[in-house]
């Protein structure tokens, strides 16, 4: 561990009393698990709603990247996934294409690394293909069901992924991991562009929660740092308002 990363852990130690022992204790336990390139099987809603919660993603992030991963999520997404192609795009660390891989899962995936220093990209979950993400999706695009994309940068590359998945495979779709419009992940552009896929989420009923918190969740058991909005959704590029399914335009 990094001198920063002690300074860090003597720090959150020294929030340490008796009523958080047990949060602080989990997320030690937490970050030594990600530091051996391994996953937690679940997080305690304790831990998730305490704010101390925060100061352990700060450190997490450098060895797991953005998402607060989990054996029970990765074994619901890839049930999900199945046997379909799936390419990870922006992949940072690695961990979510690895843990996916550990599970039978088919995904390639890419980064252009130009992350390096922020997430510390010289150790790296798995072998990840140096591109960027728009050449990665001409590359790979036509050949997958799905690709992958978690905490898209605040730019309009989330967009242009997403226009560009649509021109070169229509029936693919997008799995992202991230804030909802207004967070800190993606563009309005990109936001108000994309049509979510319903009819894969795991709870259909669960989608009058979007009035009160926006998104639902489409992958059960997904967990978030506190304070943190991250949501998994399933999206496709937003058909043009004018065309309807039976192929005829409105007048
Ligand atoms: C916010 S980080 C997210 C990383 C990872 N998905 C996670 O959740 O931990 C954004 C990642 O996108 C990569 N990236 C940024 N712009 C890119 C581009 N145009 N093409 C490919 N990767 C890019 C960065 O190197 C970095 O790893």
């Amino acid at each position: 561990m990094s001198n920063e990363m002690e300074f860090l852990m003597d720090r959150i130690d020294g929030l340490c009393d008796e009523n958080n022992e047990d949060i602080i204790n989990e997320g030690k336990e937490i970050v030594k698990i990600y530091m051996e390139k391994k996953f937690p099987d679940d997080i305690s809603s304790k831990f998730r709603n305490s704010f101390v919660s925060t100061c352990f993603r700060n450190i997490a992030i450098r060895y797991v990247g953005f998402t607060l991963l989990t054996n029970k999520f990765l074994n619901n997404l890839s049930n999900y996934i199945g046997n379909k192609k799936c390419l990870e795009v922006m992949a940072g660390k690695g961990s979510l294409s690895k843990g996916l891989m550990d599970r039978g899962v088919n995904v390639i995936p890419t980064d252009n690394f130009s992350w390096k220093q922020k997430l510390n990209l010289d150790d790296l979950w798995t072998d990840i293909e140096n591109i960027d993400c728009l050449d990665a999706i001409r590359k790979y695009g036509k050949d997958v069901d799905f690709i992958i994309a978690s905490w898209i940068p605040m730019d309009n590359t989330g967009y242009n992924m997403l226009k560009l998945m649509n021109e070169i495979n229509p029936e693919c779709k997008m799995i992202v991991i991230g804030e909802d419009i207004d967070g800190c992940t993606a563009n309005d552009n990109f936001f108000n562009n994309l049509e979510f896929v319903f009819e894969d989420y795991y709870q259909r009923d669960t989608q009058d929660d979007m009035c009160i918190f926006g998104m639902v969740n489409a992958i059960p058991d997904f967990r978030s740092w506190s304070g943190i909005y991250d949501r998994v959704s399933i999206v496709r590029f937003k058909k043009d308002v004018n065309y309807v399914e039976n192929n005829f335009f409105l007048l």
